[in-house]
């Protein structure tokens, strides 16, 4: 299991801090929420937020867009340091030029699908994709509560894509949770209201324990 850290719920002021903090207690991986304000309801930052950080941090960077037509920002988004970027399969219906152009600056692509999506809207796509996100909150906030309805997804994804793809599952996962959804058949957790809280630190190494299969 890998845990990634979304600094959508860090504390701007100290983003630097932040990160650093999540890395020293064991996250490998760093995920960046991008949102517009069309393709959701709520604007976050754009790429200049990240790359301040890129310098400090050796994290992997799990660039997630939540903007439509993303292929206009794609490059962008590699040059201030994403090591993958995914794009969702509702925001573009140009999908496979975007996979395409993301594969193209040599950094792994991934697919995401909102709650209410078909899993069928993703199948054509899969074998050209390095990992799969599935969306288990309505895009757009975080702290918000964990939507069992894509449990099924996320099996049927497990099943029909073999161990060694990425599932990644993304919104309302914390310590309860965490090791059902990793046994549905996630590999990859998103987690920022549960990481950025009081105790970065605590928080991290308790979600990776758990995440393991290891009791706190
Ligand atoms: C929601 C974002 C999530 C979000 C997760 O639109 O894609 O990554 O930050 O936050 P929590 O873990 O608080 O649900
Ligand atoms: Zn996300």
């Amino acid at each position: 299991m890998i845990l990634a850290p979304s600094i959508l719920s860090a504390d701007f002021s100290k983003l630097g801090e932040c990160v650093e903090r999540t890395e020293r207690a064991g996250a490998k991986w760093l995920h960046i929420d991008v949102m517009d304000g069309i393709f959701v309801p709520n604007i976050s930052f754009g790429a200049c937020v990240y790359k301040s950080v890129r310098n400090q941090s050796k994290l992997f960077f799990d660039v997630h867009l939540m903007i439509t037509e993303p292929q206009r920002y794609i490059e962008e988004f590699v040059k201030a340091g994403a090591d993958s970027v995914t794009v969702h399969v509702e925001a573009t219906e140009k999908i496979a030029e975007c996979i395409e152009l993301i594969h193209s600056f040599g950094i792994k692509a991934g697919l995401a699908l909102n709650p209410e999506t078909d899993v069928e809207k993703i199948m054509p796509y899969v074998n050209d994709v390095d990992m799969i996100l599935v969306m288990s909150v309505h895009p757009g906030y975080g702290g918000q509560k964990y939507i069992e309805d894509v449990n099924e997804k996320i099996s049927f994804l497990r099943e029909k894509l073999g161990n060694d793809f990425n599932i990644e599952v993304d919104g309302g996962v914390n310590s309860e949770n965490i090791r059902k959804v990793c046994d549905l058949g996630a590999n990859i957790i998103v987690a920022g209201s549960a990481v950025f809280n009081d105790d970065i630190e605590g928080s991290t190494r308790e979600l990776i324990k758990i995440g393991n299969g290891g009791n706190i």
